[in-house]
């Protein structure tokens, strides 16, 4: 089989590419390890940036978002016996929006295949083949059958776990990474949001956070031992420790209810750097990690997505190169700065196993300074709504 763009990865990087190529002539395959259905029981973000609404309207999938997702302009962040509100339109003149990524994953498979745009899914052994000469090919089993892909490029979006980042050899890439000393133990549940906005908790027992999917629908996640399991918390268990970590009058009018999803993800910082290698171009997890707090991964899979396309897009317009040859400059710029985003609201949230009562103390005096002071809430808002692309 011939194409023009491989992707390697099925999740809402892999798809938002094929779905923005697809509306521009341009065509591609995607590949998926995993079914459909396995995609969509994945429960993850929960918060969108404008970019990738932008994207999803650019893509011709946003008619549910705008009319199922809800607007966000603000967030509540608690600590000790306070607790404040950052607004972010008034802050930046921008709202988020909250639609969960297994909604925006359904959407683009929706757009997809109405496209009748091809997908492989449960391919295994997916293996790159002379990226860095200018006829790359993929090979893949489906169901033990051998396949072949002949394309003019691979976009790598097969998250953490897949095989395009491992295909830049070691000599070429380098890894940063940070682990952190916990995870963060997620329940989701049908009762109604405990707020109508985020509640994020820094507390003496460790983060909680209060989010939601829907009116009906809610999300919440306690900072865990890394060693926890999902098993080892029962749902009382998980509602009594968020009570315990959120203001009193909230802990009071939440309502609890039986869990209908319960996982535990460990938090971790990762980029690999460069994010392209010959005509193989890494996207969003494929390429870096940011810990949850902030919601920044899907959100920045989705500006690895806009570079990418902007740079394809060139390509097959007008022959140019530069745009996919400053690909990895440019996203990367855009990933460090949401790196230092998401470990600083990380640093501040979270109790750490070694943290010194000074540690604590300057963990609260920025807390104070970020509730206090305009110039620091409008820098946090600007990170938390989404840098420019
Ligand atoms: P993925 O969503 O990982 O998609 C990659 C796809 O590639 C997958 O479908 C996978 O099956 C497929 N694949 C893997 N290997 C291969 C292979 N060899 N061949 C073919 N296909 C392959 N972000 C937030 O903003 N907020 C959150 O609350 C949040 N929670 C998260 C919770 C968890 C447990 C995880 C893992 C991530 C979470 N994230 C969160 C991050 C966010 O979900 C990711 O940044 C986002 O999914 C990235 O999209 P992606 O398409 O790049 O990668
Ligand atoms: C959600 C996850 C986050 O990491 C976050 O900062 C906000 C919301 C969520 O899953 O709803």
């Amino acid at each position: 089989m011939r194409t023009q763009v491989a992707i390697i990865g099925g999740g809402p990087s892999g798809l938002l590419l094929a779905q923005l190529l697809h509306r521009h002539g341009i065509d591609s395959v995607v590949l998926e390890r995993k079914t459909k259905d396995y995609v969509l029981s994945r429960i993850r973000a929960g918060v969108l940036e404008q970019g990738l609404v932008q994207l999803m309207e650019q893509a011709g999938c946003a008619d549910r978002l705008r009319s199922k997702g809800h607007v966000h302009d603000g967030t509540l962040i608690a600590y000790g016996d306070t607790m404040f509100r950052l607004d972010f339109t008034d802050l930046t003149g921008t709202p988020v929006i909250v639609y969960g990524q297994t909604e925006v994953t359904r959407d683009l498979y929706a757009a997809r295949e109405a496209a009748g745009g091809p997908i492989e899914f449960e391919v295994e052994d997916v293996t790159i083949h002379d990226a860095d000469t200018d006829s790359p090919h993929v090979t893949y089993n489906v169901g033990g059958e051998p396949r072949r892909i002949d394309c003019d490029f691979i976009a790598g979006c097969d998250g953490f776990h897949g095989v395009s980042r491992q295909a830049i050899p070691l000599t070429i890439r380098r890894e940063y990474e940070k682990v952190y000393p916990f995870g963060w133990l997620g329940v989701l549940s049908e009762t109604p949001p405990v707020n109508s906005e985020l509640i994020y908790a820094n507390s003496p027992r460790g983060f909680a956070l209060c989010s939601m999917r829907s009116d009906t629908l809610s999300r919440y996640y306690i900072q865990c031992s890394l060693s926890d399991k999902p098993e080892d918390w029962t749902d009382a268990a998980f509602w009594q420790e968020l009570k315990r970590r959120i203001p009193p009058d909230q802990a009071e009018r939440l309502v609890t209810g039986p869990s209908i999803e319960k996982s535990i993800a460990p938090l971790r910082s990762f980029v690999t750097e460069p994010m392209r290698w010959g005509r193989l171009f890494l996207c969003g997890d494929a390429a870096h990690i940011v810990p949850p707090t902030g919601a920044k991964g899907l959100n920045t899979a989705a500006s690895d997505v806009h570079y990418l396309f902007t740079g394809l897009r060139q390509f097959y317009d007008t022959g140019a190169t530069d745009g996919i040859d400053s690909y990895s400059a440019k996203a990367l710029a855009r990933v460090w700065k949401v790196e230092r985003f998401s470990w600083w609201f990380s640093s501040l949230m979270h109790r750490y196993p070694d943290q010194s009562d000074f540690d604590l103390r300057i963990q609260i005096a920025e807390l104070e300074f970020l509730r206090t002071n305009r110039a620091a809430q409008q820098a946090m808002a600007e990170n938390y709504v989404g840098l420019p692309y």
